[in-house]
């Protein structure tokens, strides 16, 4: 993957040279924009001439004659980027987010003008921190930049643009907080933008193997702690779930685990992602139409393990665990049946209706095993588990499920400060009562009415008393709300609310 590099200084932006230069500017009703002096007398005019106000995306662009002599400025070109209006009362979450586009908008400017070395002019915002504003436009700027090439060999050619190579901050202030932000947004961007790198891959590009290489060259990269289970060790611990998902395929299934503890005894939180790396609905066959849009049911799988990445290079103060079931999901003559009855890890049993709810098994067993196993304080899955949930919400938002007010609400807001909203459902006796079977514990489907409530009810007999929350992403793993940063197909959704999550991390609230 490509890693661009980001900067901060405090010298006159004039001390270097740059492609493009750019000053981010906000709008004012019936008023020139709010701009930084440098350019205050262009963005007058242009205002005056009714040309620029500042809206989201707005852009102005100028070409100085003679860069860099007879006190001239020493950009190729300088872009005025609009942000819209930043009122006194948006809240934090909406002021990032602004900053988060407007990152975006600038990464596709970059793109046009094929620009690569970049300065931005860190503008001063009353609403938000040096620290924060630097690190939301690092953050848009690295998604909006994001770009999965690897696969177009022939139609490539040698100079169609690579992305932005350089970025430096200019601040007259706080640089060291500045640069403090700048490595949060950075860090938190390259792991969202590996986690879209392991989802464009196809089924036959990324299997459990890769999971567990992924993984494997985490840990020793970062230091942490990593541990496959392979496919005898889980005949011999009896998970029944993730092992019948897997009797239809020819790739065999692995528990990837990646553990890292910081130096000072914490809490731990687990992470669990649905590392499903093609979903055919096994011998509850998919229609054909869009099926291969399947190859994204691993995006809880990457949102889980790209965290770790960030976790790795960030060692927080509270312990993290993430766990990745993974396997395919694959009809053929030895692939589960409906009516099948499996034994979970945990002796609950479970009457498999349907083969195409195959998230839940894989989930139950990583649950039940990695709350046994690490005894965490908090656990939260993540998985593109059900169509009901693009019917609920849309695309717009994730579906959240827990059985804790105070983890729900931190992960509520973390999703809100990332602009990866969540919106809690229900979950009572009444689902559950759904999902009882005649002939086992459980069983795997619950009806129509509620699916993503009644899938979540199958996972909470596999998480005992621990706070537990699940993230259904199903509707925002890929086709998430359209913005300058989140581009079509895989959105990388669910890491940088982890991050976020991680980074305020207080006996399971947020700080
Ligand atoms: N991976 C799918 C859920 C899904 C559907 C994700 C559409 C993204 C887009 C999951 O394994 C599945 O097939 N769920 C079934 C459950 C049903 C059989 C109870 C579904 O949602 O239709
Ligand atoms: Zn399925
Ligand atoms: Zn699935």
């Amino acid at each position: 993957m490509k890693t661009t590099r980001v900067t901060t200084t405090d010298k006159p932006v004039d001390t270097f040279e740059t492609d493009l230069l750019v000053y981010l500017v906000t709008q004012i009703k019936d008023k020139a924009p709010l701009c930084d002096k440098a350019v205050m007398a262009q963005v007058k005019k242009a205002f005056e001439l009714g040309d620029f106000k500042g809206e989201e995306g707005e852009q102005l662009f100028y070409y100085p004659a003679a860069p860099g002599k007879k006190k001239q400025p020493t950009a190729k070109r300088i872009l005025i980027l609009g942000m819209g209006k930043i009122e006194t009362e948006n809240d934090e979450a909406m002021v990032c987010d602004t900053l988060r586009e407007a990152g975006g908008h600038l990464a596709k400017a970059c793109e046009r003008t094929q620009a690569r070395e970049i300065i931005i002019c860190l503008p001063t915002l009353g609403t938000l921190t040096p620290e924060k504003t630097a690190e939301c436009i690092t953050e848009g700027a690295l998604l909006g930049d994001y770009r999965f090439t690897k696969y177009k060999q022939v139609t490539r050619k040698k100079t169609d643009y690579t992305g932005i190579a350089a970025i430096k901050f200019a601040c007259t202030t706080a640089v060291k907080s500045v640069r403090k932000g700048v490595a949060q947004g950075r860090i938190s961007a390259l792991a969202a933008c590996a986690a879209r790198d392991m989802a464009h891959e196809p089924g036959n590009g990324w299997t459990s193997a890769e999971f567990a290489a992924f993984a494997k060259a985490l840990a020793k990269t970062h230091g942490l702690t990593y541990r496959c289970i392979e496919k005898k060790e889980m005949e011999k611990l009896g998970m029944g779930g993730i092992l019948a998902v897997n009797q239809g395929s020819a790739i065999p299934p692995r528990l990837v685990i990646l553990e890292y503890q910081p130096e000072k005894k914490s809490e731990t939180l687990l992470l669990v992602g649905k590392g499903v790396t093609f979903d055919s609905g096994g011998i509850s066959l998919k229609p054909g139409a869009g099926m291969e849009e399947m190859k994204y049911d691993m995006c809880g799988g990457a949102a889980v393990l790209a965290a770790m990445q960030a976790v790795g290079e960030e060692k927080p103060a509270i312990g993290v665990v993430a766990i990745i079931p993974a396997t395919d999901n694959m009809p053929s003559g030895s692939a589960v049946r409906p009516g099948d009855i499996i034994h979970h890890f945990n002796q609950v049993t479970a009457e498999i209706v349907n083969t195409d709810a195959e998230g839940r098994m894989i989930l139950a067993d990583a649950l039940a095993y990695g709350i046994k196993t690490y005894k965490p304080d908090g656990v939260v899955d993540v998985a593109t588990l059900t169509g009901a949930v693009i019917i609920g919400l849309g695309h717009h938002f994730s579906g959240l499920i827990s059985n804790n007010d105070n983890l729900a609400l931190s992960l509520e807001t973390a999703g809100r400060l990332s602009g990866e909203p969540l919106w809690r459902l229900p979950l009572n006796k009444h689902y559950k009562k759904q999902i009882e079977s005649k002939v086992a514990d459980i069983k795997n489907i619950g009806g129509k009415a509620g699916g993503s409530i009644t899938a979540a009810a199958y996972l909470s007999n596999f998480v005992g008393k621990t706070p537990w929350a699940h993230l259904d992403i199903a509707g925002t793993a890929w086709n998430f709300t359209e913005k300058s940063y989140i581009p079509k197909g895989p959105s990388g959704i669910g890491v940088r609310t982890f991050l976020t999550l991680i980074r305020n991390w207080e006996t399971g609230k947020l700080k």
